[in-house]
């Protein structure tokens, strides 16, 4: 959620901090700011609603030089979305961006207002400004002040302050992300919510850990130094080689990043199996096969959390281990009965979701040994749990998750190989990169006859209502194809276990509601005879099922025939590329903003 950089280096500032927000859009777009020192050692600020391109058309022919300079993506928690409460915020010298939320912002306003503060913002950023302003008008120098206005204020947070007078720029967190990032050569630093903001701009990254200080600084100066609240140096920090390569700015021929990051599954499942039995991730696993916990609870939101459900079934079924999916934003205010035995599987695509994060915290402290399957190295998640399996699905800017889904639920599977005693078997091991190998031919089979599921899309997409049912393994691909609808088509769906429609639902099937019934070969009649109760009622019915299924073909209006041979337990995760499509063709058809939809944000950071 909201995306911040801060950047001091000889040249074009303000250029490069845009360029780390086009990285970072994807975590928030309701608004866009930067400010920067000018020329004139002046803070100057623009700010404006709506995407970065509203800004970037707004600065357009200012010939801005700065050697120093902050800016921020926003989704918006406090206040409405407008210019006044973009950030930056800026008050006499100082200006500031924040992501996070400060839970406890009123408690001072008042005694603030009562100081002679004029609040021009509804945010609850400005009430840490209105803090470090105050504390510097009482005498504190701008660190110190920084420090003790950190310390009132309760919440996740992460806030870069940037001080006009002393061309500085601060940075603190408090479980909240937060990267700094050194260029030796061209004595360059930055600061940012996300590392993707820093590739190519910086050779050396520092992950500071919570309440470290974070002060970035021009040439000639300590270009970056770390100190504790108290203003002693502090050593509370990870710093890592810059490894990350990527171009976050290129679709290739696709219309939409989504569409982009479905069409690279093929490959990245290929690509998975051997990363981890014949590349870096062998080790990983050798870790993983060594543990044998009483049970797991494996917690997630959104989509991670649906892989999660996929992941319990190959728990369950090739290990027989009790296993649990939690929903992270649920799980540890139920007072979960965990231990030492046990272990804790977190799953994210980020690494940065507060919900996962506060989840992974909660079983760290109990003794619970905590595994991460997880996107993006040196995370905040990867850095928190003592094992890490990364899925490697490459830099996902869709706000909405595809290719990561499936990665999930594929280290899933490896997890679970690895933890079945056979990790050192070449048969069996064959036998799973076999499996690999087949569902990327799969899925490619599915991709080449994408025009079919567009088809579909078209005469459907705007209908009442869509139902996604699924049985058994096919119950998570419902959920997961109803999520991927509902956020880039904005319609309303759901997803549900087929046999119990009957128990309520049913009630809302007419001739203006879809059923996107998923079909597999097992329990195959009693979900056809599912199907048929949706039927009676003059439901649509979009079948996904195995093809040459003729009695399937007739009773459905539209019939998708899928290979499922050989897939064994990976079906669910082939189906859903299916949905995957569905989900994309009726967004283009409703004429949605895929890659961005409304309200949301890629890195959910806020409880
Ligand atoms: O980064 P994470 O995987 O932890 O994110 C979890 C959810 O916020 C995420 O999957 C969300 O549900 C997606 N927008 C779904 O497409």
């Amino acid at each position: 959620m909201c995306g911040i950089v801060g950047h001091i280096g000889p040249q074009g500032s303000v250029e490069i901090v845009l360029e780390g927000l086009k990285r970072l859009e994807y975590r928030g777009y309701d608004s866009a700011g930067v400010s920067f020192v000018d020329e004139n050692n002046r803070i100057q600020t623009y700010k404006k609603e709506g995407k970065l391109q509203n800004l970037v058309n707004s600065l357009e022919g200012k010939n801005i030089k700065s050697e120093c300079s902050i800016g921020h993506t926003r989704w918006a928690t406090h206040g409405k979305v407008n210019d006044t409460n973009s950030h930056p915020h800026n008050h006499e010298s100082i200006s500031l961006v924040h992501n996070g939320i400060i839970e406890n912002a009123n408690d001072f306003r008042s005694e603030l207002v009562s100081k002679g503060y004029t609040f021009k913002s509804e945010t609850d950023t400005e009430v840490f400004l209105a803090l470090v302003t105050v504390a510097m008008d009482d005498g504190l120098d701008f660190r110190e002040a920084i420090a003790t206005s950190f310390k009132k204020i309760r919440g996740n947070s992460a806030f870069v302050v940037l001080n006009e007078k002393t061309r500085e720029i601060i940075a603190v967190k408090k479980g909240a992300p937060l990267v700094c990032g050194m260029h030796d050569k061209n004595s360059q630093v930055l600061v940012s919510s996300d590392p993707y903001a820093l590739v190519g701009l910086a050779d050396k990254i520092y992950f500071p850990e919570d309440e470290v200080m974070c002060s970035l600084s021009g040439a000639n100066q300590n270009l970056l130094s770390f100190t504790e609240l108290d203003g002693t140096p502090s050593k509370r920090f990870i710093s890592k080689v810059q490894e990350m390569n990527f171009d976050p700015t290129d679709k290739g021929d696709f219309e939409h990043y989504m569409l982009k990051e479905i069409f690279e599954q093929p490959g990245l499942i290929r690509a998975l199996s051997q990363y981890y039995f014949s590349g870096d991730g062998e080790s990983r696993l050798e870790k993983i096969s060594k543990l044998n916990p009483r049970h797991i609870y494996l917690s997630a939101c959104g989509t991670a959390a649906y892989a999660g459900y996929v992941i319990r079934d190959y728990l369950e079924k090739f290990n027989r281990i009790v296993t649990t999916v939690e929903l992270a934003s649920e799980f540890r205010y139920r007072n979960p009965i965990i231990g030492k035995e046990d272990l804790g599987v977190f799953i994210s695509q980020s690494g940065e979701t507060a919900d996962t994060l506060a989840a992974q915290g909660l079983c760290k402290e109990a003794g619970t040994e905590t595994v991460s399957i997880v996107n993006v190295e040196g995370s905040t998640l990867y850095r928190e749990c003592s094992e890490n399996l990364l899925i490697r699905a490459g830099v996902e800017v869709g706000v909405a998750s595809t290719k990561a889904f499936t990665q999930m639920c594929l280290t899933g599977r490896l997890m679970s190989f690895a933890m079945s005693g056979d990790f050192k078997n070449e048969a069996k091991r064959k036998e799973i990169v076999d499996k690999y190998n087949l569902l990327a031919e799969r899925i490619d089979e599915v991709l080449d006859n994408e025009h079919v599921i567009k088809e579909i899309a078209e005469l459907t997409y705007n209908k009442k209502g869509y139902f996604f049912t699924g049985r058994n393994h096919y119950y998570p691909t419902a959920l997961e194809g109803a999520l991927k609808l509902k956020e880039i088509a904005y319609v309303h769906a759901e997803g549900y276990a087929s046999g119990e429609l009957k128990h309520g639902p049913i009630a809302l099937i007419d001739e203006e509601m879809v059923n996107i019934a998923i079909v597999g070969p097992d329990l195959y009649e009693k979900t056809v005879s599912n199907i048929q109760e949706i039927k009676a009622r003059k439901g649509i019915i979009i079948s996904l099922g195995p093809k040459g299924d003729k009695e399937l073909e007739e009773m459905s209006d539209y019939y998708i025939p899928l290979n499922y041979d050989g897939l064994d337990e990976l079906m669910p995760i082939y189906v859903n590329v299916v949905n995957q499509l569905l989900a994309y063709h009726m967004a283009k058809f409703k004429g949605t903003d895929i890659d961005k939809p409304r309200n949301l944000a890629k890195s959910v950071t806020v409880e």
